[in-house]
């Protein structure tokens, strides 16, 4: 992972646990008044038995204040008949019962309020639960979007990264190889031509003093040394792209190749199963350049005492393995400027073929390949 994904990482991780503890407060908010809920709802109905008792109460207040008032009005008309003391104690227990219904009434006026008032705030706490729990489900999408989408997001810019690396990695190698090339040339061939021009002048001028012996001879150095500078430019040739390739297919040109190896490991061993039918060139084009990374790297680096190479071509598919009995490696260690795996990898991969390294320490390397033909 890059800096910049781990950043990303970050940022988004910071966001899920942001996002995460909002919905763990609405929670409990909504946890909260649903707890208030239930206590008001309580108190609500118990707000409700002592209206309908002081209803009741105050009704009846109301029938006794009636009766003592029409029973002070009586003995109050009659002032003759009833004492002095009875007409108060009349007064007294009609003012006593109207003081008593007053109050009851403003009792039941003050529970009716609060009455109302709760309906009102359970109302509004319904409400409340209601926006919470839809929150819930909205900050929950966006976890979910948070958690799959965005790492998936994450994931697509780290392959996009890698691509784009690669991409470099491709160019650089590129100039690397020509590097490797036009030094090739310049060592090799171009200073044999050079050397060429220099001995054919000598062998003119021999043979103009008359000692054509010794130009002769000379004439034999020059030859040998076009000999040789032929040699090298074909090998140069055929690195960069095996003519035989395209004038005689696979089998041929893999044995060429081989043979042109003998001065860098003289045991390998080629095997091969085929209908001599031709195929198209960008599979032999592949498959030549699949070969030959993987017997270039037993060759670098297994220290192998034996290679093999196995080939099997039937109509369908192409089967390849190329086997040595060296050092091996470990496949999850991946070396900074190694292209050979991942160019093959990418090779097999556009022509929907299958490639599998068998690989140990100290117990060689087996490179498979599958490719489909369609
Ligand atoms: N047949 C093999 N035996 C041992 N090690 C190998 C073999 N093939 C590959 N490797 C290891 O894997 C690394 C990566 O190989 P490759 O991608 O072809 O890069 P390069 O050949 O340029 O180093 C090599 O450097 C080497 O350490
Ligand atoms: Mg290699």
């Amino acid at each position: 992972m890059s800096l910049k994904e781990q950043h990303l990482d970050t940022i988004i991780q910071e966001m899920v646990d942001t996002v995460k503890n909002s919905k763990d407060e609405v929670f409990h908010i909504a946890e909260e008044s649903r707890k208030e809920y239930e206590n008001l709802k309580n108190e609500l109905e118990i707000l409700k038995e002592k209206v309908i008792i002081t209803i009741e109460e105050s009704d009846e207040l109301e029938r006794q204040s009636k009766l003592a008032r029409n029973r002070l009005s009586v003995v109050s008309k009659n002032f003759k008949i009833y004492s002095e003391d009875v007409i108060r104690e009349a007064y007294d227990h009609a003012h006593k019962v109207q003081s008593e219904y007053v109050v009851k009434q403003d009792k039941e006026r003050q529970l009716r309020e609060r009455r109302d008032e709760i309906e009102l705030r359970l109302k509004s706490i319904e409400a409340l639960v209601e926006r919470a729990e839809g929150l819930m489900g909205k900050i929950s999408i966006v976890l979910n979007y948070l958690n799959d989408d965005f790492k998936a997001m994450t994931n697509l810019i780290q392959d996009a990264q890698e691509k784009q690396a690669f991409g470099l990695q491709i160019i650089e190698a590129q100039e690397e190889e020509r590097r490797r090339l036009s030094r090739e040339m310049h060592d090799g061939p171009a200073q044999m031509l050079a050397n060429i021009l220099i001995r054919s002048e000598f062998v003119q001028r021999t043979y103009q003093k008359g000692d054509t012996d010794a130009a002769m001879n000379e004439l034999r150095n020059v030859r040998a040394l076009v000999r040789t500078s032929l040699q090298e430019v074909r090998r140069i040739i055929y690195d960069l792209r095996p003519m035989a390739l395209d004038d005689l297919g696979l089998i041929p040109t893999i044995k060429k190749y081989i043979a042109t190896l003998e001065e860098q490991h003289d045991n390998i061993h080629f095997n091969y199963r085929s209908q001599d039918d031709r195929l198209p060139s960008k599979y032999e084009v592949a498959l030549f350049r699949l070969i030959q990374e993987s017997i270039q790297n037993a060759i670098k680096h297994a220290n192998a005492k034996r290679i093999d190479v196995k080939l099997e071509v039937t109509r369908d598919s192409v089967n390849a393995l190329i086997k040595d009995d060296g050092i091996g490696f470990d496949r999850t260690q991946k070396k900074d400027k190694s292209f050979g795996l991942i160019g093959m990898g990418e090779r097999i991969e556009m022509l929907d073929g299958e490639l599998t390294i068998d690989s140990e320490k100290n117990k060689g390397t087996k490179v498979w390949i599958k490719i489909p033909i369609n």
